[in-house]
């Protein structure tokens, strides 16, 4: 398949695996590049710049396909190494960047000096608009269903990818709830040129997370998840747990006077504990609705092919079946 994003980063199949904190390690980079697809390391989850110039070069040992290195740019008060971590991008010759959070005017003369491609994720079409104005080549456009923050306009895909298809001119991938051939299917026929996957990627066998992890995704339904920080502002959709649903409780007996500090326990540094030790109910961690999609653990070559062959079937058979029908 031939898109505007294959062609813009290289790659033989239009599905990108979104960054990840504590899941978007050189490993499954490495294996979504190698099955055709755009695999994404995270900087933030590296300790320094120096640890991600070392997972760069991992991952360049892993695979001689295109990757990507994720940047995302959030409302911290101790800002973290950017300009370092731009470096390492450069020097180890990464050809995309996938920003998300804020603007990511600061970082985008320097990825383009370099020949940088850069696709930053935005949760509205507005926010779209801006990071095509100021040179984004493309965006990855994250609806409500998603894991990890989905703004606070609330806006599904089935909606805001058709309306980001009416006002964009720069290609955009779907992001938020795909996981499988339909789901590209649909997010072509809505305008996008590929699709972006958080949840469906980390239950795979190369995804460098515990078991307990991926069990976790599978056993659950698409009701599972819930909204946390809303009050805050910064909401997160997080699998349901006790720590969870003890942080909801915080939030309705705090109301409008909840300060971050209130719901440190359940939120803050949790990551470790959870994606490497397995402990699940240690605190809040992004998932989206899509688990409620995913029922096996495959290798991410299996499952992009699976992906591939699917919209296939659909565009050719199914597709193609009603129109000959009539
Ligand atoms: C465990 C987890 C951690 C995430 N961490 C980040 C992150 O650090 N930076 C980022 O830009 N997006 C992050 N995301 C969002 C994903 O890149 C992607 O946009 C999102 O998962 C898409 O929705 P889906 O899970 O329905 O596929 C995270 C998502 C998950 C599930």
């Amino acid at each position: 398949m031939k898109t505007r994003i294959t062609e813009m980063f290289g790659i033989e199949h239009p599905i990108i695996q979104g960054g990840m904190h504590y899941v978007g390690f050189a490993e499954l980079a490495a294996a979504v590049s190698n099955a055709g697809g755009l695999g994404i390391i995270t900087a933030l989850t590296q300790p320094s710049a120096a640890a991600l110039a070392d997972e760069i070069a991992k991952c360049r040992d892993m695979t001689d396909k295109p990757f990507g290195v994720n940047l995302t740019f959030l409302p911290v008060v101790n800002s973290p190494d950017y300009e370092g971590m731009v470096k390492a991008i450069i020097e180890g010759g990464v050809t995309v960047v996938e920003t998300a959070g804020n603007n990511p005017v600061q970082v985008l003369p320097a990825l383009h000096d370099a020949g940088i491609k850069v696709i930053h994720k935005c949760t509205a079409v507005r926010h779209a608009l801006k990071a095509q104005s100021i040179g984004c080549d493309a965006v990855s456009v994250d609806g409500f269903e998603c894991g990890g923050h989905p703004g606070e306009d609330d806006i599904p895909n089935m909606i805001l990818l058709l309306r980001a298809a009416d006002e964009l001119d720069i290609p955009f991938v779907s992001s938020g709830g795909q996981a499988d051939g339909r789901s590209l299917v649909a997010s072509l026929a809505m305008g996008a040129d590929g699709m972006n996957m958080g949840t469906r990627f980390i239950a795979t066998k190369e995804a460098p997370v515990h078991q307990n992890v991926k069990d976790a995704i599978v056993a659950a339904s698409e009701l599972d998840t819930r909204l946390v920080m809303r009050p805050l502002r910064n909401t997160e959709r997080v699998m349901t747990n006790p720590a969870v649903e003890r942080l909801l409780e915080i939030e309705k007996e705090k109301g409008a006077d909840l300060q971050f500090t209130d719901v440190i326990e359940q939120v803050a540094g949790v990551y470790p504990r959870i994606m490497m030790e397995g402990d699940m109910d240690a605190g809040a961690w992004s998932c989206g609705m899509v688990a409620g999609l995913i029922n096996d653990i495959p290798t991410c070559k299996e499952l992009i092919d699976r992906i591939m062959a699917e919209a296939d079937q659909i565009i050719n058979e199914r597709l193609k079946g009603f129109q000959n029908a009539a």
